[in-house]
């Protein structure tokens, strides 16, 4: 469906028109299954919580030295959470890349790569929903948009960068197995400052991540009429019969 400009009052109305003119059917399609969905949301509580206390880590609050350093041990704590989720959130995520491989289609490791034709025009059609504002929507994938994969798949990469930058920052630290195999990056990036600004610059990759996905998520969930938010908590979400365009 072709829109001059996606008016905020109109926009459901254009894509879901109204029932006595266009019966439409939905179907019920079972969408995230129960690890996905668990995956999700400890990943979101763990990401947040590595956010503060990894700024806090980065930029710590001065006012809170009125003590002696010796006095207090408010700033052991910040590194404590984010020691603790740092290690929920990597074998987290170690369980949804096993996960990727045993899914339904939905959430398989080939989601996340545009690699039909159909798949590629989705992902113009999307760019001028959301970026453009030209069009409302093409035919909708019911799982991943074809943009999202893609996008999760840089997060991806980028939990992977986070996750080698900050063992090797914790193998100075430790002398537990984990944080030890990674001893050889720090010298590999050139010292501990160098790992420490790749691993504070990707904090701002997570922050803007953070940011767009929750609108993003919110937006289609309006324009789509489907159920995307309540899809990453019940699982479901609704597919028409039949598209309009
Ligand atoms: C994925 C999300 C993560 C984010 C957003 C994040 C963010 C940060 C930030 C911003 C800092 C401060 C860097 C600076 O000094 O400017 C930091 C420090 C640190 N992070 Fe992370 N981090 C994450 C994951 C991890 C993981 C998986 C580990 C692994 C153990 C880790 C270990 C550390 C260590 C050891 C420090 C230095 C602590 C200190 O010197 O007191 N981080 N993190
Ligand atoms: C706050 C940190 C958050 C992070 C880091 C995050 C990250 C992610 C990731 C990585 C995926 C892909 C899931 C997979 O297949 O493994 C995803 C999917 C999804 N997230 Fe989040 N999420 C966050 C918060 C939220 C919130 C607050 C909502 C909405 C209330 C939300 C709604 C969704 C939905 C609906 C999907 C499936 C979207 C789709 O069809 O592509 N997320 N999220």
């Amino acid at each position: 469906m072709t829109a001059s400009r996606i008016n905020a009052r109109t926009a459901p109305a254009a894509v879901f028109p109204p029932l006595a003119e266009h019966p439409v059917e939905y179907r019920r399609v079972y969408v995230w299954e129960l690890p996905v969905r668990v995956y999700h949301w400890i990943n979101a509580v763990t990401l947040v919580l590595l956010c503060i206390s990894g700024y806090i880590i980065g930029a710590p609050i001065r006012a809170f030295y009125a003590a002696e350093a010796y006095q207090q041990y408010w700033f052991g704590w910040v590194r404590f959470i984010h020691f603790v989720c740092a290690f929920v959130y990597v074998f987290n995520f170690a369980a949804r890349i096993y996960w990727g491989f045993n899914s339904n289609k939905y959430a398989r490791w080939n989601a996340f790569f545009p690699l039909t034709r159909a798949q590629r025009q989705e992902m113009v059609d999307v760019f001028k929903a959301d970026v453009l504002q030209t069009k409302l929507h093409g035919p909708i994938s019911t799982g991943h948009n074809a943009v999202a994969g893609f996008v999760y798949f840089f997060t991806f990469l980028a939990f992977v960068a986070q996750t080698i930058t900050g063992f090797a920052l914790y193998s100075s630290m430790s002398n537990s197995w984990l944080p030890r195999m990674f001893t050889w990056i720090v010298p590999l990036m050139g010292g501990e400052a160098s790992v420490r600004s790749w691993h504070h610059l990707l904090l701002w990759f997570f922050v803007s991540f953070i940011i767009i996905h929750i609108y993003l998520a919110f937006y289609h969930d309006y324009i789509e009429g489907r159920g995307t938010i309540s899809s990453i908590v019940g699982g479901w979400k609704f597919e028409r019969e039949k598209q309009d365009d």
